[in-house]
């Protein structure tokens, strides 16, 4: 007779999907596994991603200001020095406290912790392969929470020297004269940013003709102007189409839109075209399960495989690759496996790039509205008028509110300034309860906040902003 299974629930893979799954499905009363690869808990986000990289925009940004902005403020900074060992101590002392906080949160909710590689040999085994030896783990659900890696292009091979990943770019000794940038996405311009403002050349090279593309036409040609001042060169409509050594250099090229050949001398080079789901060694053939032509793993909408008793969640199955969305799914799956009712609402999932101004989104873009033939009216209120924005130096972004022309209902909202990662937030949670322009417009927002730029946008939608001309 088979022996029954030891755990409930196992989840392969500790970043934000997966030791939230965990949680979840230890409050549930779920005698639950976490098996985890790395020897520190957290995944990308925690390790080589979302967190590293915010400490290094925060500490980045605190330069720049004292290089280029204090001097306005009366401040004087002069003699001003960046010490690089230090910046990234800092950063990875903020990684260490995080990831000791999830194997805390792992211990405080009896989650079992595996160190190894975890592979699905059946539809109730994993086969784990650490440091100490093999352990085998049974469990009657199985959620895979693996997570993705970052995209190689064929022509231009990872190095981990000159061209490199996030990875790297999170890491290195020194500040690079010259550095390339492949892709204007999320990383490329949080990345550049970074080397950028400790005094890096920053060329970044976008195949599209905008940078940002996910967010509407006049979010991304603000963030272009404003990124261009603050040193940054943009390169559009422009292909990557190799790497050459000439006289002990390493020379980019690229082929622009005139059909040109353009040239790069650069001694580091970002490549950021995306993110491919993690599915290596995981063992899915052993359960029949077939990625689709992207590498994702097929899901129903509760999660499920096609394989009985185990699911999927986060960046490995469709949808943004966003540690947010992946938490979200693994609540709700493990919700699901409870009986429960867990449920992601994907049209309220919010975006943002931290660069400076940050730039966030939630819900559809004017653009993707039209698209849809969807009929909108549009409030923008500019950050220009706002109070607080000019006492913080802080004019250059506008709020922009998409509501449906005849419901009024909220269709998305679109804030690119200081802090609107932040502000989101407000936008994300009146979609969530299917508010209108109006709700949000006679929201109170305290005095004085850049945040009233929304409510303003918000009345803008009717043409009844207080504060414009
Ligand atoms: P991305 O998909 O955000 O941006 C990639 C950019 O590269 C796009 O603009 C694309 O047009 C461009 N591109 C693609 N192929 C190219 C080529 N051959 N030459 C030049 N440009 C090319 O991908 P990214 O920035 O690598 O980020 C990966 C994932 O991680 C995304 O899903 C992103 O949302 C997520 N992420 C989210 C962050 C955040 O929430 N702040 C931060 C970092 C990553």
């Amino acid at each position: 007779m088979s022996k029954e299974p030891t755990f409930d629930i196992a989840v392969i893979g500790s970043g934000p999907g997966g030791y939230v799954a965990a949680i979840k499905a230890a409050q549930l009363g779920f005698k639950t596994a976490l098996i985890e690869k790395s020897k520190h808990l957290g995944g990308t986000c925690l390790n080589i991603g979302c967190i590293p990289s915010k400490a290094l925009l925060h500490s980045t940004e605190m330069y720049h200001f004292a290089a280029h902005g204090a001097d306005a403020h009366g401040i004087d900074l002069t003699n001003l020095s960046i010490n690089i060992e230090k910046l990234m101590a800092k950063k990875d002392k903020v990684v260490g406290q995080l990831c000791g906080g999830v194997a805390q949160l792992m211990k405080a909710n009896k989650v079992t912790v595996f160190n190894g590689l975890g592979s699905i040999k059946s539809n109730s085994r994993i086969e784990v392969t650490g440091r100490k030896g093999e352990d085998t783990v049974t469990a009657r659900h199985i959620i895979i929470a693996t997570g993705s890696t970052s995209v190689e292009l064929p022509f231009l091979p990872f190095d981990g020297e000159t061209v490199v990943s996030s990875t790297e770019a999170l890491a290195f000794d020194k500040v690079p004269e010259k550095m390339v940038v492949v892709g204007a996405g999320a990383i490329g311009l949080e990345l550049g940013s970074v080397w950028s403002r400790l005094g890096a050349q920053v060329d970044i090279i976008e195949f599209l003709p905008v940078i940002a593309p996910t967010f509407d036409k006049d979010v991304s040609k603000l963030a272009e102007r404003v990124f261009k001042k603050q040193g940054m060169q943009f390169h559009l409509s422009t292909k990557v189409t190799g790497i050459s050594k000439k006289s002990g250099k390493n020379i980019l090229t690229a082929e622009n839109k005139k059909g040109e050949v353009v040239e790069f001398e650069c001694d580091k080079v970002l490549v950021a075209v995306g993110r491919k789901p993690h599915t290596e060694s995981l063992g899915l053939a052993a359960v029949g399960i077939e990625t689709d032509d992207q590498g994702r793993i097929p899901v129903d909408k509760h999660f499920k495989t096609s394989a009985d008793g185990i699911y999927a969640i986060g960046d490995v199955i469709a949808g943004p690759m966003l540690a947010h969305k992946a938490e979200e799914e693994g609540v709700a799956c493990v919700e699901r496996i409870a009986g429960q009712a867990g449920h992601v609402n994907y049209d309220v999932i919010p975006n943002v790039i931290y660069t400076e101004p940050e730039i966030s989104s939630v819900g559809l873009t004017q653009a993707a509205a039209k698209d849809q033939g969807l009929d909108v009216k549009v409030g923008k209120f500019n950050f220009m008028a706002n109070g607080r924005a000019i006492a913080m130096d802080a004019t250059e972004g506008f709020a922009k509110v998409i509501a449906d022309k005849e419901t009024d209902r909220i269709l998305g909202v679109q804030i690119i300034g200081k802090g609107s990662s932040e502000m989101i937030a407000s936008a994300v949670a009146h979609m969530e309860y299917g508010g209108s322009a109006e709700d949000l417009g006679r929201t109170i927002h305290a005095h004085p906040t850049i945040s009233e730029a929304v409510k303003e946008a918000a009345l803008a939608v009717d043409g009844k902003a207080i504060h414009s001309v």
